[in-house]
């Protein structure tokens, strides 16, 4: 029987628009405070895409920064997903753009609809096709230009939202290092969804239901509910998947909504503050790009390092939610 192969999580790259707005901004034209905002979510700024600035370009972006860090070009990547709610267009997919900018002449390329949960549920998937013979190199990008779908005028989630990219490289890795019982790579992964919640997170277009790109609506309270237990849940999922406890975690590495979110999981988890990554305050809710934007900073600020343990969790509208464990790097 084949020996079962380690899917690496071998490097990380991000990228970030330029045009930084911070909460007093905001306050100039929508009815809210820099106290509120910072006190209800820990959010001081987001980054917003420029006029002319793409999801594709910011995936691209990460992308290469993600190659170069893993010393390996695009002509060497087999699969790319591009987790994403706000593509170029509605068709062809960002992720073939991508592959075509960055020179993966033969890989397999599509888009992934998971709003926030988009790059654990990239992640997995890329795990699955991996695994099952689709090429031993893989991109998963989360990349978003949410501001596009946000409504300037509704102060309850104008102020929530940033833009950005993150990326991974993924490499499918059958030596007995990766392989041993200290396990390299994807450790574990849980995804759920459940559409009876469509209605509490939602955008009001799309192409067959009234032809516009829609805004983005939102029950806060019953998303921050849901978010806190199912999350939980699912971490808790994720630990008994990969036979592990949440002590042996390194770093926590969550979806950046809110900060309270945050602070509930590194309770129930019993981790020190230290041990996990905010980058709420900077970058905002930046939907699939948060995971790898946070990661991208802790592992660039040198805090994440080759063999640290990850766990990773994220819910959106579906709602979809899902966690993942990942060690970190390659055995060397
Ligand atoms: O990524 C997908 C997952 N999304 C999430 O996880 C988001 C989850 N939800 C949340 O993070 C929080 O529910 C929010 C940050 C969205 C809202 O916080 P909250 O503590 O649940 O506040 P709330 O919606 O109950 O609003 C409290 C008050 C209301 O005023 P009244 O009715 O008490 O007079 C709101 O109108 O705060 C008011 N409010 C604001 N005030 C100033 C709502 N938005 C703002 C604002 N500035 N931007």
């Amino acid at each position: 029987m084949n020996r079962r192969q380690s899917v690496l999580m071998t490097a990380v790259g991000s990228y970030l628009p330029e045009n930084i707005v911070s909460n007093e901004a905001l306050s100039a034209f929508v009815d809210t405070d820099d106290a509120w905002i910072k006190r209800r979510t820990g959010i001081t700024q987001r980054h917003l895409v420029a006029e002319g600035e793409t999801t594709s370009d910011m995936a691209r972006e990460a992308a290469a920064k993600a190659l170069t860090a893993a010393g390996i070009t695009g002509a060497d990547i087999d699969l790319i997903i591009v987790a994403t709610t706000t593509p170029d267009n509605t068709f062809p997919s960002t992720a073939t753009k991508v592959q075509h900018e960055i020179g993966a002449i033969d890989a397999i390329a599509f888009d992934v609809q998971a709003v926030c949960a988009g790059f654990v549920y990239a992640l997995d998937i890329a795990q699955a096709m991996l695994q099952g013979g689709r090429g031993s190199k893989a991109l998963i990008i989360g990349a978003e230009s949410f501001s596009k779908l946000l409504d300037w005028n509704d102060r309850t989630t104008c102020v929530l939202f940033g833009d950005g990219a993150g990326a991974a490289v993924l490499e499918l890795d059958d030596s007995a290092e990766a392989n041993g019982d200290d396990n390299w790579g994807i450790r574990s992964s849980v995804l759920h969804s459940n559409g009876a919640y469509r209605d509490i997170l939602y955008v009001d277009g799309g192409p067959s239901s009234n032809n516009t790109v829609g805004h983005v609506r939102m029950e806060g309270k019953e998303v921050f509910r849901h978010a806190v237990e199912k999350l939980a849940a699912v971490m808790d999922e994720a630990l008994t998947a990969a036979n592990m406890q949440a002590s042996q975690i390194d770093w926590l590495v969550p979806h950046q909504a809110n900060i309270r979110i945050i602070d509930a999981m590194q309770k129930k988890m019993n981790l020190p503050t230290e041990r996990v990554v905010r980058t709420v305050d900077q970058h905002a809710n930046t939907s699939a790009a948060s995971i790898p934007l946070a990661l991208a900073a802790a592992v660039d600020d040198g805090r994440i390092k080759n063999g640290d343990v990850l766990a990773m969790e994220a819910i959106g509208g579906g709602l979809v939610w899902g966690a993942a464990l990942v060690k970190f790097g390659r055995p060397r």
